[in-house]
């Protein structure tokens, strides 16, 4: 099972204060087709309430999703589906570790006109903290729960935030999805061995592993009427586009860590061997199978 292995070396600390700096850097740069899908995906599966309601986004980024639900919101006053002089339409907060993301998301929002609906807020998704107790109608988590470093943790705090009747839906990716990461993860355990192969890389995906992995997650938590819509992203990847991943230079994305820093001989002998890895699987098109299996999964926070 893929999961990261927490020493003094790589400490949850260290590992946040790293995910903070890579999408700091990635911010301006990070909006792109493939998130936007992920973001449309779960709103489509799981729309905002109909009537007014406080929306949180765990883990926001620029505000995929975030945005996307306060246009909802703005349109409904718009359209006369929610009458303001009822009372406040709702509010979306998008919360995220990264200042630099939640800078992007802000500006977005200011730019649509929808930053009266819109706040940002930053800090951990293990515990939400400055989030009151039962403050929202509905959660959102898009594609951000293999960086958290407890997710069970950070699911119990979306109980916490929830009103009862609320919902939370999340947004997360198979445990072989990811071609480029599961040949990583076979060359680093080829070159080092099983057990430090695993501890230098994997992607972290176990706690969604498959549907059932996906439905006990929010089940622990408490919540009920669990259910998973599945959406196959799965696609074909040019060798040279796939090798050129890690091949060539690594990523300082957080899940690198350890990877970035093996003694130069070593990571060159791993990024050889990913290589290789990916070779293997190469088909008569010169390309190779990217499983991208996305899981789009909701629950409701009981009543009582
Ligand atoms: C791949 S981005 C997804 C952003 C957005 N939800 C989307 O769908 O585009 C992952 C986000 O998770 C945030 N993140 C990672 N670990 C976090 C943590 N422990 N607490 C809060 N946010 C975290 C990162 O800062 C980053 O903005």
């Amino acid at each position: 099972m893929a999961s990261v292995i927490w020493d003094d070396d790589l400490s949850p600390d260290r590992f946040r204060d790293l995910t903070r700096t890579y999408f700091d850097a990635r911010s301006v740069a990070y909006n792109s087709p493939f998130h936007q899908r992920l973001a449309d995906d779960l709103l489509r599966h799981y729309p905002p309430p109909k009537t007014a309601g406080d929306v949180l986004d765990v883990a926001a980024g620029t505000g995929a999703v975030a945005l996307s639900v306060a246009a909802t919101l703005a349109a409904r006053v718009a359209s006369g589906g929610a009458d303001p002089g009822a009372g406040p339409v709702g509010r979306v907060v998008a919360y995220d570790l990264s200042p630099g993301m939640l800078a992007v998301a802000a500006a977005s929002a200011r730019e649509a006109g929808l930053d009266h609906l819109l706040t940002t807020m930053q800090g951990t998704a293990e515990g939400l903290p400055g989030l009151p107790d039962a403050a929202f109608d509905a959660l959102y988590c898009c594609s951000s729960l293999a960086y958290f470093v407890n997710v069970p943790a950070a699911v119990a705090s979306w109980a916490r935030v929830l009103r009862p009747g609320g919902f939370a839906a999340y947004q997360s990716f198979s445990a072989d999805s990811f071609v480029s990461g599961v040949a990583m993860a076979a060359a680093a355990r080829r070159v080092l061995g099983d057990a430090a192969g695993r501890r230098v890389f994997s992607l972290p995906l176990e706690s969604t592993a498959d549907p059932s992995t996906c439905v006990a997650l929010l089940t622990a938590a408490g919540f009920e009427r669990v259910a998973v819509v599945e959406e196959d992203l799965t696609r074909r990847v040019e060798v040279a586009t796939l090798a050129a991943a890690y091949g060539e230079g690594l990523s300082a994305n957080s899940f690198c860590t350890r990877l970035n820093e093996l003694d130069p001989s070593t990571r060159a002998a791993v990024q050889a061997a990913y290589v290789a890895e990916v070779e293997a699987r190469r088909g008569a098109d010169g390309c190779v199978e990217d499983v991208q299996r996305s899981f789009n999964v909701v629950g409701y926070k009981p009543m009582q």
